[in-house]
């Protein structure tokens, strides 16, 4: 078990833009190991999600996991571990959510992003078998994240309101309670 170092908002290869893997790259033990280190990094940080920037690697590598009772996100359903290379997420509708994100390379912050609610998910997992899905709801919010991460974006750019802003602390005394009603009856239309 590997669990790598997060970089945080300020470092380049956060705002860079990740390369796409080639099928022998996805079987190369290099990748294989990064993704193993991402899972670890993920779980060891509580995180819903990771992205090879986010350790460094400019590759479009990312992975998604949501377990029962993830203490940074106890309202999120769960997300099956899911390894995403070369990403494509593309809205299905024009209807979105105000998702109120947060992200282990940006601490402490948490901010109001619109995403989509119904998305298409395109990408290779770690076997190099390509995966086509329709992801609904809360998770949709979630791949967008992950995927935005490969291409230099943070969840910080998209705060349309930025006074949306809060600490964690804020955001767990002042707005969860609203917040959470607002994603759990998003889940209960969507499932997921
Ligand atoms: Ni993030």
């Amino acid at each position: 078990m590997t669990v790598r170092d997060i970089l945080q908002i300020g470092h380049p290869v956060l705002r860079g833009q990740a390369r796409p893997l080639t099928v022998a790259d996805v079987g190369a033990a290099r990748t294989q190991r990064l993704i193993d280190d991402l899972v670890d990094t993920m779980r060891a940080a509580d995180g819903a999600g990771l992205a090879a920037t986010q350790v460094g690697e400019a590759v479009q590598v990312c992975v998604a996991e949501v377990r029962p009772g993830n203490p940074r996100y106890p309202y999120k359903p769960v997300i099956p571990l899911t390894v995403l290379i070369n990403p494509v997420v593309e809205p299905l509708t024009a209807e979105t959510f105000a998702n109120y994100e947060g992200c282990l390379s940006v601490p402490g912050l948490r901010g109001i992003v619109e995403r989509a609610v119904e998305v298409r998910v395109r990408a290779l997992d770690r076997e190099g078998v390509p995966i086509d899905r329709v992801v609904r709801g809360l998770s949709a919010g979630t791949f967008q994240h992950e995927t935005d991460h490969l291409r230099g974006r943070l969840f910080v750019d998209l705060v349309a309101d930025t006074r949306s802003l809060c600490t964690w602390d804020e955001f767990r005394l002042r707005h969860e309670a609203a917040f959470t009603a607002r994603a759990l009856a998003l889940v209960a239309r969507f499932g997921s």
